[in-house]
């Protein structure tokens, strides 16, 4: 069974207020592209075709505006939505017929992850199909995120969400894989104090029953996350030095279905033409003439 993705595209965006009062903040620049092409390259990285992009009823229409229905760049998206952001771990309750029983990558749609190692990692873990694969990466600020505990033989042995006294500085990343019991796992979890099916505790479960691989993401990988208005910044910055310095795109949609032989040259250079004036269709029609990206 292949494994499906989603991409959790809701919530309310508050830390960026007032930029995210009407429009989504997922559908923010990340530099030079859209922040939902990054989460969307990464699992189009990881071989996935088959895409469900959850979204606030407000933003639906923009979203599909914005992408469509994949066809032209090889892969199948289709959109739900999420009347109020009651958490994270809902993603697998409202995908669970699109899952259609299969493995499942959920990916939070504000995460942006780039390096080479990452990509051996996702690899690794896409064919894996029973239990669930979580991505931790070093912080400096590891209490505001989920935080995964180490013994010391390297194995996760607990998963608090933003504790005041970190075990580590380790925090769980927005890239989940998880096997065909989630959706009726995540159907199992009361409501935290702040209202919301947590994914740590969803991930807890599979934790207690010893089914929890926890990878770490070191050396070459990054993981920049895009919540406030300075993270935001962060992240434009990081993709603008990147990009500059090596004369490339990185997360483009486009290239990464070319790269997965999805589409054709001559069909990324059709779709480079109507983005020709941003610099961004040069890029596409340069990877296009030279055959690799
Ligand atoms: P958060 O950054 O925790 O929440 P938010 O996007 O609503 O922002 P803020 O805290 O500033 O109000 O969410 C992380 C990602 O998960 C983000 O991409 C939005 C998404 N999300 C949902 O789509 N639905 C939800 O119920 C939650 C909790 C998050």
């Amino acid at each position: 069974m292949n494994r499906k993705g989603i991409i959790l595209a809701g919530g309310t965006g508050t830390r960026l207020h007032p930029s995210t009062i009407s429009v989504s903040k997922q559908l923010m620049p990340v530099f030079d592209k859209p922040m939902i092409y990054y989460p969307l390259s990464t699992l189009m990285q990881a071989g996935i075709r088959d895409i469900l992009i959850i979204t606030t009823p407000e933003d639906n229409a923009a979203f599909k505006k914005l992408l469509g229905n994949g066809k032209s760049w090889g892969i199948n998206i289709q959109y739900a939505e999420q009347p109020r952001p009651e958490g994270i771990a809902q993603a697998l309750i409202i995908a669970e017929d699109f899952l259609e029983q299969c493995p499942s990558a959920l990916i939070l749609g504000d995460n942006l992850f780039f390096g080479g190692q990452m990509l051996n990692s996702l690899r690794a873990s896409v064919d894996q199909i029973r239990g669930a694969t979580i991505f931790a990466y070093q912080v400096s600020n590891p209490s505001d995120y989920g935080v995964v505990e180490f013994n010391e033989k390297g194995k996760a042995v607990s998963l608090v969400e933003k504790p005041e006294q970190p075990a580590s500085n380790y925090a769980v990343t927005g890239l989940y894989f998880y096997d065909a019991q989630a959706p009726a796992y995540a159907k199992s979890i009361k409501p935290s104090s702040r209202n919301e099916l947590e994914i740590t505790d969803l991930n807890r479960i599979y934790l207690e029953q010893g089914m929890l691989d926890v990878q770490r993401l070191d050396g070459g990988a990054t993981w920049l996350d895009t919540g406030t208005h300075r993270s935001l910044h962060a992240a434009s910055q990081f993709v603008s030095v990147l990009e500059n310095r090596q004369g490339i795109r990185i997360c483009c949609p486009e290239v990464e279905a070319f790269k997965q032989s999805w589409i054709s040259k001559d069909e990324l250079a059709a779709l480079a033409q109507p983005l020709i004036k941003s610099g961004y269709g040069a890029f596409l029609l340069k990877v296009a003439q030279s055959g690799k990206a």
